[in-house]
C-alpha cells in the first residue's frame, strides 16, 4: 500500500496498559499512513486496571513520535474515526483466537461506515503471544515484565500492585 499525503489511521483499543506489542503495531502503521491516532476506549467491558487518564498518559510516554496522537473516545469507533478524519482502522491479529472477534468487529464497522477500511497487522514474532491481560497478571504476582512494556508502564504497574 502506498502512502497518500495526509492519510490517517485510527488504532483503537483499551490499552490497559500499552505493551511493546501495541508499540510495534503503531510503528508498523506509520509505514503506510502519515499519522496515527491512538484511540483509547473510555468504556471498556471489564473494569480496567488503569484509569482512562493513566492509560492515555502511559501511551504518550511510551510512544514519543510526532506523527502519533493519543485521544480518548466514547461511543462508536466509526463516529470517532469520522470526527478525526481517519480512513483506516488498524488492528493487530496475533493468533487464530483473535480472528473471530476481529472479523465480527471489522464487518460491523464496515456495515456502519462502508468507506472506512480495517487493516490487520501481524505483530513482531516475539510479541505475538503478548497481551495486556497477561502483562497485568504477571505484574500482579511480581513477575518481570521489563521486556514486554515500556519502563514507564513497568513503573506504573509496580506502583499499582505495590511490588
Ligand atoms: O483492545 P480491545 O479491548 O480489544 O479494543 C476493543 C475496542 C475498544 C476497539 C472496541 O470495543 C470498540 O471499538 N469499542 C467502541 C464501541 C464500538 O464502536 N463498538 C462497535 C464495534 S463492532
Amino acid at each position: 500500500m502506498t502512502s497518500t499525503p495526509g492519510r490517517l489511521a485510527v488504532y483503537p483499543g483499551s490499552f490497559d496498559p500499552i505493551t511493546r506489542g501495541h508499540e510495534d503495531l503503531i510503528r508498523r502503521s506509520l509505514a503506510f499512513v502519515d499519522r496515527v491516532v491512538v484511540a483509547v476506549a473510555v468504556n471498556v467491558s471489564k473494569q480496567p486496571l488503569f484509569t482512562l487518564d493513566e492509560r492515555v498518559a502511559l501511551i504518550r510516554q511510551a510512544v514519543q513520535e510526532p506523527r502519533v496522537e493519543v485521544k480518548a473516545f466514547d461511543g462508536l469507533l466509526v463516529d470517532f474515526a469520522a470526527t478525526v478524519g481517519a480512513t483506516v482502522i488498524v488492528r493487530g491479529l496475533r493468533a487464530v483466537s483473535d480472528f473471530e472477534y476481529e472479523f465480527q468487529m471489522a464487518l460491523m464497522n464496515r456495515n456502519l461506515a462502508p468507506r472506512l477500511e480495517t487493516v490487520f497487522l501481524v505483530p513482531a514474532f516475539d510479541l505475538t503471544y503478548l497481551s495486556s491481560s497477561l502483562v497485568r497478571e504477571v505484574a500482579r504476582f511480581g513477575g518481570d515484565v521489563s521486556a514486554l512494556v515500556h519502563p514507564a508502564v513497568q513503573q506504573a504497574l509496580r506502583k499499582k500492585f505495590g511490588k
